[in-house]
């Protein structure tokens, strides 16, 4: 048995291109010389979750203060903003710690990864939208506290709040004082900060899940490890060029991101090697299908089928299946269909190929995907309906039963 799950561990995450190690180990085996800190104590990170912001959030909570603390946020937005009035003291001080960037922030490299994502969005979109997006569905701890938290009921906004995170962090001020991600990095961080003490309330959550606080750091670099890593590893798979000095500074966004989320730096991995490593032990053993993850997955395709994207629904499982996997793909019940999956495995490559100039043969196919790209990049960008972001606000209860 333990074979055979190695085994299974071992092959999707070839498929995935995550793995290039050996065996998963059980427990937590990442070096903390590794991380941006370069030292640590080694402590698993699934009993790390948020000191300094928890238990402040709990009490707001209790105590009933979230619709105004929310009310008084909504005019909180570029990183230069002054803190809004009307927060209570105690939240005003915590966020005066820690809404600023962090000592080792390098802004060259921020502004770096600014323009890889911007001259990289296309790739970007279909990766952490049909990529990351799906694959947080067979993430079984991130699958149950989505689905019972309170934005699982509403699946379209609650993808529309976290595409706000995702189209702020590629802006070309990001971090600068006009940009705004690193205020919505910081209500990021309360509203996880919020779930770890509501989500436990529900009875669904303690009736099925196998941990008794959720997101833990550990979960947040899994979470990390589906978007940044993932990516960075289908981006070279498809010979997309991308030179050193932007996988650095992808990467650097990444780890002042995780940092602004509460993740202590001695987990956060140094360089791209230690991310495969840490990728490797916490995010591919994990990966299994869950009821509630099934349910997101169908209402996040079925919300993206609505949109037309000049291609077929079969098209669209094909591709799901194409960036993450048949096995993944069987998980989740995606209906085949084997000529968008032939047309997927020639078309794409082509597109790719020709679009960086590596081929000069248009393939013949060129304009279908390119409609698809770009449906796809509107969907993100405009969210099928408004042009602004959608505001992260702080739920105050769980999904109704
Ligand atoms: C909320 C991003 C990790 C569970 C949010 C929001 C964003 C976000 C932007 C606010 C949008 C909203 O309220 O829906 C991220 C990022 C992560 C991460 C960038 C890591 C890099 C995790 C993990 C879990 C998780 C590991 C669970 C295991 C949730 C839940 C909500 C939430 C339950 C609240 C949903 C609601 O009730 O509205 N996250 N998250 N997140 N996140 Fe995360």
């Amino acid at each position: 048995m333990e074979n055979l799950n190695r085994r299974r561990v071992l092959s999707l995450g070839a498929a995935l291109g995550l793995v290039s190690v050996t065996a998963p180990a059980k427990a937590w085996a990442w070096p903390s010389a590794d991380s941006v800190a370069g030292s640590g104590t080694g402590s698993d990170p699934a009993y790390v979750w948020d000191d300094a912001t928890d238990p402040l959030m709990a009490s707001l909570l209790d105590k009933g203060l979230v619709p105004s603390v929310n009310k008084a946020m909504a005019s909180w937005v570029n990183n230069g903003d002054p803190l809004p009035g009307g927060l209570p003291a105690d939240l005003t001080a915590h966020l005066r710690q820690v809404n600023r960037l962090p000592s080792w922030a390098d802004s060259a490299k921020l502004a770096r990864a600014a323009d890889f994502n911007r001259r990289r969005d296309t790739y970007l979109f279909m990766l952490y939208g049909l990529g990351s997006g799906i694959m947080s569905t067979v993430i079984p701890r991130e699958a149950r506290s989505v689905y019972w938290s309170a934005g699982g009921a509403d699946m379209q906004d609650r993808a529309a709040k976290t595409f706000t995170f995702g189209y702020d962090l590629s802006q070309l001020k990001a971090f600068e004082p006009t940009g705004q991600f690193v205020v919505t990095a910081n209500k990021t961080r309360l509203v996880h900060a919020a779930v770890r003490h509501l989500l436990p309330q529900s009875p669904h959550w303690a009736g099925g899940a196998d941990q008794d606080i959720p997101i833990s750091a550990a979960d947040i670099l899994v979470t990390f490890h589906s978007l940044g890593t993932y990516v960075r590893r289908r981006l070279l798979d498809w010979k997309v060029p991308f030179p050193a000095a932007d996988q650095e500074a992808f990467l650097h966004s990444w780890q002042v991101a995780l940092h602004l989320l509460g993740v202590p730096d001695a987990y956060i991995p140094q360089t791209w090697a230690a991310a495969d490593a840490q990728s490797a032990q916490v995010l591919t053993p994990i990966l299994a299908p869950t009821t509630e993850g099934k349910e997101l997955a169908e209402e996040l395709l079925g919300l993206t089928a609505q949109i037309d994207l000049g291609v077929t629904r079969g098209f669209l499982n094909e591709f799901v299946r194409y960036v993450l996997s048949d096995e993944i793909g069987d998980w989740l019940g995606l209906r085949r269909d084997y000529a968008a999956a032939a047309l997927v495995r020639t078309a794409w490559p082509a597109y790719i190929l020709f679009r960086e100039g590596l081929s000069p043969l248009m393939p013949g196919t060129f304009y279908m995907v390119d409609q698809f790209v770009r449906a796809l990049a509107m969907l993100f960008l405009n969210k099928g309906s408004s042009a602004t972001t959608t505001p992260i606000t702080i739920p105050t209860g769980n999904r109704p039963a």
